[in-house]
């Protein structure tokens, strides 16, 4: 199987869209999701921290589809959990332990279970006076280049609170801002594209029918992150369910096994 990245699609020299060549495109085992992403993702981890004595910044994704992801990168045990720094794409404007939280779900399915620290975990504020002040706040927390990026992708082609046709997406100095979703909980938190842009390594996970549209127009579709945000994430590492790939040309991407060992 090609691990030849997409076709390069859009206007040559526009940084987002001509990092599209370090792309890679994985497909795992129908059923193994979860678990091929999980352990793509902890030799990703272990690689990142081989490559800085410091600790390596980490952004989770939120919604639904992270949940499994998490459980069973929780479930094992060669990363080392004390050279990260947790961070969060983005938030919704809910209590943390609302069942909405992006940072409840993180919680539940993988810091509460892996030896990390309370301070190495920075949650956003989604319960903040002020939207606009807690943006600022966080932006002030996050570091100039996050080492690994996790997003996930909506079926309309948003990521993390990046949403089409928003203000948001033109925003060129503020690296977290206030947003609105058009489904409720609909005040959010978000980091910008700047943030995207300048993370090392980006990592983009996706399962379901629902998705493939979505996820065919962003990886291959004509060069629109302003119609399709999640564009802003072509360059990343994408891994994907069977249904959530189905409409790619399978010849972009590589199969990943359940037990493959080698982050790309
Ligand atoms: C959020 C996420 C958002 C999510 C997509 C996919 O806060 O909801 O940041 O970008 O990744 O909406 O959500 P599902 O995984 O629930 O399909």
């Amino acid at each position: 199987m090609s691990r030849e990245p997409p076709a390069r699609r859009g206007r040559p020299g526009d940084p987002d869209h001509d990092a599209l060549e370090r792309g890679h495109v994985f497909v795992t085992p129908e059923g193994a999701f979860a678990e091929a992403a999980a352990v793509w993702l902890a030799r990703l981890l272990l690689d990142l921290c081989g490559q800085t004595e410091r600790r390596i910044s980490v952004a989770l994704a939120g919604g639904s589809t992270p949940r499994g992801v998490y459980e069973a990168l929780a479930s094992l045990r060669d990363v080392h959990w004390d050279r990260v720094e947790i961070f969060f794409g983005d938030e919704r404007a809910v209590p943390a332990e609302h069942v909405d939280s992006n940072y409840r779900m993180a919680r539940e399915s993988l810091l509460d279970r892996v030896p990390i620290l309370s301070d190495q975990v920075h949650a956003m504020n989604g319960t903040a006076t002020s939207l606009a002040r807690a943006a600022q706040d966080y932006a002030a927390l996050l570091p100039r280049s996050l080492d690994l990026l996790l997003l996930g992708i909506g079926a309309d082609g948003h990521t993390a609170s990046l949403f089409p046709g928003a203000e948001t997406l033109r925003e060129q100095q503020l690296r977290v801002v206030p947003a609105t979703a058009p489904d409720p909980p609909r005040n959010r938190l978000t980091v910008t594209p700047a943030v995207v842009r300048h993370a090392r390594r980006i990592v983009v996970m996706a399962s379901g029918r629902a998705k493939a549209s979505s996820v065919a127009r962003a990886l291959a579709g004509r060069w629109d992150p302003a119609g399709c945000p999640a564009q802003l994430a072509r360059r990343g590492s994408w891994i994907l369910d069977p249904a959530a790939a189905s409409e790619l040309d399978p010849a972009l991407t590589s199969r990943l096994s359940p037990t493959q060992d080698g982050a790309a």
